[in-house]
């Protein structure tokens, strides 16, 4: 496809000789406002070298332009200190719907993972611990940027680096053998080890010498103790289980399974080499990595009864994943509130002269909240996953048998809808941002939701269908692209030749929030062109040009959702 901008900054080289055709180009901005054309050239910073008024400069290089010779612009205008460009609306309505029906299914989608590895470490679950709310955000978020950046032409690994060692297991074993049993634990499955777990902490309060007994637990658990590994084990097994039903509900695979134990005969290599480098101190007992002239409080390796931490664990497993991948990337999607951890582990990364420490991300989300309240293990105060799916889908199917009651396959798009709605709520905004869940504003199908992005791309597959046409195999066209440039035709348009740079951007951010605003608004524009223009009008070239619209449309919002990690039913 043309890129534009560039074809207009190596136009307006030849008119300013005192910027270079990069610095131009960097300058040009993308007006928010339709009527200020396609493209805008403030020219404030020449003011300074021509010595004169940014207005002045702006109508004297406006008064060289001659468009006639050029074929992409249609207009050129004055205001202020701007030049605003307008783009010839049948070239560019050309260029970006030959371009999209070239690539087809693949619109947007660079196959071929040349670029090289990008590690993701999402969703990372607590053994034993139900899969909560706050889960579910780094799963759906890690599963979008895996696409993302495979989108890019990267190979994406997704490990689920799993919190299956710690001194929590120490507890949950003394917690197992003082409050439960092993019929409770098979019957009852993570609720019952959620149960023990935070009946632990209420008894600790009164008996605090339980605290000590799990600790010692963990010991063993290091010295490979059998019997307590035993539990673990089981513990482990039992968990996964259940994570593995909710992992299918969403559609979400992993490469790599190499949870926090998987590191544990990797750490002493790794303390040692802390140690060679002259990192470590010993502080009370324990050692430790300073970190003051970073202003951190300084990094945990061992405790000082020498067991390993959070973060040698993670700093381990980033060597190992260094070493098994080559990553270009390692991005670790969590909550904010693990901000310190990563900042600290990746400095002791970059301390130990690892140049690859820069291509450490972390990227923080917000808390979820449900009326109101916190979600938290430790009280037991928190929402299952499974039961908002599973209620997400029968909101959904209530709906559907009201609005839909005909439609094939109902259960089927229940799921991809109640669940595609979920998906999309949790990655609309700005991740960083907190979310205050509502069934309200999930499943609104007029919203900016996933079932209103769904249900514009259902509405497509309609149209198509209408016209006689196979989804599966959609024909090439004859267009005359004279006859499709009148105001919202151009508007989709635009918007469906913006993906790729879409896509870009979110993964330079590490925003699938991106994608899902972009979905919202190729939706809206669809909707406002469907509205202004009837598709399946007599003339065949005039139908089929508009038909061409419906399609690229139809490409770029599939494209889209499967980005976020969303289904898109054809009917629902
Ligand atoms: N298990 C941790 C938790 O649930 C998240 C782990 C994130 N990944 C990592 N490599 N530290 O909070």
């Amino acid at each position: 496809m043309r890129d534009f901008k560039l074809e207009l900054a190596s136009f307006l080289k030849d008119k300013i000789s005192c910027l270079s055709q990069e610095e131009i180009y960097a300058m040009i901005e993308i007006p928010t406002n339709d009527n200020m054309g396609d493209y805008a050239f403030p020219c404030f910073k020449l003011a300074k070298e021509l010595r004169k008024a940014p207005p002045i400069i702006a109508k004297e290089i406006t008064d060289t332009i001659d468009i006639e010779t050029v074929d992409f612009i249609s207009g050129v205008e004055n205001i202020n200190a701007y030049i605003n460009f307008f783009l010839n609306k049948t070239l560019l309505v050309q260029e970006v719907i030959t371009d999209v029906l070239k690539e087809k299914t693949n619109y947007g989608l660079e196959i071929g993972n040349k670029k090289g590895n990008v590690v993701i470490d999402y969703s990372s679950p607590n053994i034993a611990k139900p899969f909560h709310v706050g889960h579910l955000r780094s799963t759906v978020i890690g599963n979008s940027l895996y696409r993302i950046f495979e989108a890019l032409g990267y190979k994406s690994i997704g490990v689920n680096h799993l919190g299956d060692w710690g001194t929590q297991f120490g507890k949950l074993i003394v917690a197992y053998k003082k409050y439960s049993s092993k019929e409770a634990v098979e019957q009852k499955g993570i609720s019952e080890l959620l149960r023990i777990y935070v009946l632990f902490h209420e008894e600790a309060k009164n008996y605090p010498e339980i605290e000590q007994e799990a600790r010692d637990y963990f010991t063993e658990m290091e010295k490979g103790n059998e019997e307590a590994l035993d539990l673990w084990r089981w513990f482990k097994e039992v968990s996964m289980k259940e994570f593995e039903r909710v992992y299918k509900m969403l559609g979400v695979t992993f490469d790599s399974y190499n949870g926090e134990a998987f590191y544990n005969d990797k750490m002493a290599e790794v303390v040692r080499e802390l140690e060679d480098k002259e990192l470590i101190e010993v502080s009370e007992g324990a050692k430790i990595v300073r970190l003051e002239e970073s202003n951190m409080a300084p990094c945990l390796i061992t405790k000082n009864d020498g067991s390993s931490l959070y973060a040698t664990r993670d700093i381990t497993a980033a060597k190992y994943r260094k070493e098994t991948y080559d990553f270009k990337k390692c991005i670790y999607v969590t909550a904010l509130q693990q901000n310190l951890h990563f900042a600290q582990w990746f400095k002791v990364i970059e301390k130990m002269s690892y140049d690859w420490s820069s291509d450490l991300v972390h990227v923080p989300f917000g808390m979820v909240s449900m009326e109101g309240g916190k979600l938290s293990t430790r009280s037991g105060n928190i929402i299952f996953l499974e039961d908002i799916l599973k209620e997400a889908v029968d909101k959904t199917k209530a709906i559907i048998e009201e609005k839909n009651p005909q439609l094939p396959n109902k259960e089927e798009v229940a799921k991809q809808v109640g669940i595609g709605a979920v998906i999309f709520d949790d990655m609309y905004n700005n991740i960083i941002k907190d979310i205050q869940f509502s069934w309200e504003r999930v499943l609104n199908f007029d919203g900016e939701t996933g079932p209103y992005v769904q249900y514009t791309h259902a509405r497509a597959c309609s149209v198509l269908k209408k016209a006689g046409l196979n989804l599966e195999e959609l024909p090439s066209f004859d267009i005359d692209f004279t006859r499709i440039s009148d105001e919202a035709t151009v508007a989709i348009v635009k918007e469906l030749g913006k993906f790729k740079k879409i896509i870009k951007d979110a993964a330079d951010h590490y925003e699938p929030s991106y994608i899902a605003r972009y979905a919202i608004n190729v939706a809206q524009a669809f909707n406002k062109f469907y509205h202004d223009n009837p598709i399946l009008v007599e003339e065949e070239i005039l139908k089929n040009s508009r038909l061409s619209i419906v399609v690229a449309t139809k490409y770029t919002l599939k494209n889209a959702l499967y980005l976020l990690g969303i289904d898109a039913p054809t009917q629902m």
